[in-house]
């Protein structure tokens, strides 16, 4: 509603450290322009509903994209933020929030992005191909993977010597965790405001 917090729904698959950096934002002030009302996990078992959990935020387990509209709709939801989310979701779900779909991707696209890469694996590439800067990528989600329009980026340096799991937690500390959360605040604003 024009004036009124952007209501948010964050939808994960994992361990939901990029969920904890939006919960933590909202908190801090970071995000003020819009509000988390709802987590939606891919899996029944992923940690980032115990963090939802935590922080007395509703949660359900997506069954089907129908059942999970209505659950949108009823909850006002305006913005949907991707963290770790790792379904690929129907054109006519994209469609029912055109331009209000985003998604956080671990590294600076159009690098190393598409069709199978996605968490560690995008690591794996970058220091397969020997990037000396990599980091983190915030864009609008359309029915192409990883193809949507960019909003933002926070370059990560490579140093000798990492390994996948020591590029991704540089990632996820110096880019992911501090870019969603700016990204989503600039996104509610606009919804809020009505410029977007
Ligand atoms: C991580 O690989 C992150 O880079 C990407 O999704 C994966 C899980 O993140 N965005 P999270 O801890 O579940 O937020």
């Amino acid at each position: 509603m024009l004036g009124q917090k952007t209501g948010i729904a964050v939808m994960v698959s994992g361990g939901g450290t990029n969920l904890q950096a939006l919960i933590d934002a909202e908190k801090s002030g970071i995000i003020k322009s819009g509000e988390i009302r709802l987590v939606v996990s891919s899996t029944p078992g992923a940690y980032a509903l115990t963090r939802a959990e935590n922080s007395g935020i509703r949660s359900v387990v997506m069954k089907d994209e129908d059942q999970l509209l209505e659950i949108l709709k009823s909850e006002g939801i305006e913005l949907i933020v991707l963290a770790g989310f790792l379904k690929i979701l129907s054109p006519e779900f994209i469609g029912a929030y055109r331009d209000r779909i985003i998604n956080i991707h671990p590294s600076l696209i159009p690098s190393f992005c598409g069709k199978g890469c996605y968490g560690l694996h995008v690591h794996e590439k970058a220091l397969a191909y020997g990037v000396k800067v990599t980091g983190a990528t915030v864009h609008f989600v359309n029915e192409i993977t990883d193809g949507g329009r960019i909003i933002a980026q926070k370059a990560v340096e490579v140093c000798d010597g990492d390994t996948p799991e020591i590029l991704q937690k540089r990632v996820m500390e110096q880019a992911e965790w501090i870019l969603l959360p700016e990204a989503t605040e600039k996104i509610a604003y606009e919804i809020m405001k009505g410029i977007r």
